[in-house]
């Protein structure tokens, strides 16, 4: 068998992380930064990669096994190319369960495995990494583009693509600006927010209400290229995050401080002690924000979205 390679985008939370954890739907989108997995027979995995492989690994397997108790399922050789950075909200885990499970179930099959199957198992190894994710990172992974999710229980999940682009208007105007590596996992993150609903049912339900209005508001303003709505929904979701505590006083100074050159909220699970990952910035002037980051040696990616998912890299 030559070597099969496959390519997964990053995701980027427009709207709703946590609240999609109790069944509040979420706007995600795929963006344009890749993991790209490849597998062969010959040769060595490096032992660490191997070990945070496993999850997947063993996901794939168990499913094989499953469907095809004949097939001998001999590890190939894995390496990882990766421009998505970790461990910042931006779905670097369920990128990597994408690109790899697509590139061992077409390995060990001979043939493309369809998304779903692919999104099924990233799921089962994202469960690993993160104890009780919502799915919602992989599947954007899986299927790139805008995706409307909501996970009504574990076995119902309404996944729709919306059949749109994010508006040239909004998506040139984008920024991810980096405030470092959260201190806490998504898993802590998560886990933090059940606390303070359990501590505050009433106060976060309305906090969870209000985050579903706006995730609805955000995709009519990305329908119908409504700027001012975009703008506004990102302002609200931050201060709603904020209300939740998954944002750090330092991360929060920093939105307030650039607020002359824009919006942003963060994205992602967030982090409360320091660090809080990427903040989505929509900013007013592009090239003056910049100016301004740069100055102040403020690190950020520019925004481009993935319509395309995870896919197979033909060699040429
Ligand atoms: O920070 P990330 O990329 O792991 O995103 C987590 C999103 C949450 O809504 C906080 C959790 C989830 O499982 O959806």
């Amino acid at each position: 068998m030559p070597s099969i390679t496959y390519k997964a985008p990053a995701k980027v939370i427009l709207s709703g992380e946590h609240a999609v954890v109790y069944g509040k739907p979420a706007l995600i989108i795929g963006l344009g930064k890749y993991i790209v997995v490849t597998v062969c027979e010959s040769g060595d995995s490096d032992p660490q990669l191997l070990e945070g492989s496993k999850p997947v690994i063993e996901a794939v397997h168990n499913y094989l096994q499953k469907k095809y108790p004949e097939k001998e399922l001999k590890l190939p050789t894995i390496t990882v190319q990766n421009d998505i950075p970790l461990g910042r909200g931006l779905g670097s885990s369920a990128a990597f369960a994408a690109a790899l499970s697509g590139a061992l179930l077409h390995y060990y099959l001979g043939e493309e495995p369809s998304k779903d199957t692919i999104n099924s198992l990233a799921y089962i190894a994202e469960k690993h990494f993160h104890g009780t994710p919502s799915g919602a990172d992989n599947t954007t992974c899986c299927y790139g583009g805008l995706i409307f999710f909501r996970k009504e229980f574990e076995f119902l999940k309404t996944i729709s693509a919306l059949h749109a682009k994010l508006p040239e208007i909004i998506e040139s105007k984008l920024l991810l600006i980096d405030t470092g590596k959260p201190e806490e996992s998504t898993m802590e993150m998560v886990k933090q927010v059940r606390i303070f609903y359990n501590a505050n049912p009433l106060k976060t339900d309305e906090i969870l209400n209000k985050m579903e209005k706006t995730t609805k508001r955000l995709v009519v303003s990305v329908i119908k290229e409504d700027v001012n709505g975009f703008c506004d929904s990102l302002k609200k979701n931050q201060s709603m995050l904020e209300e939740l505590g998954v944002v750090s006083p330092r991360v929060s100074q920093i939105i307030e401080k650039l607020q002359e050159f824009g919006v942003g909220k963060i994205t992602g699970a967030g982090g409360k002690a320091n660090g809080s990952g990427f903040i989505l910035f929509y900013a007013y002037d592009k090239d003056k924000t910049i100016r301004y980051l740069n100055n102040n040696i403020i690190p950020f990616i520019e925004f481009t979205q993935d319509f395309n998912g995870v896919q197979y890299q033909k060699s040429s």
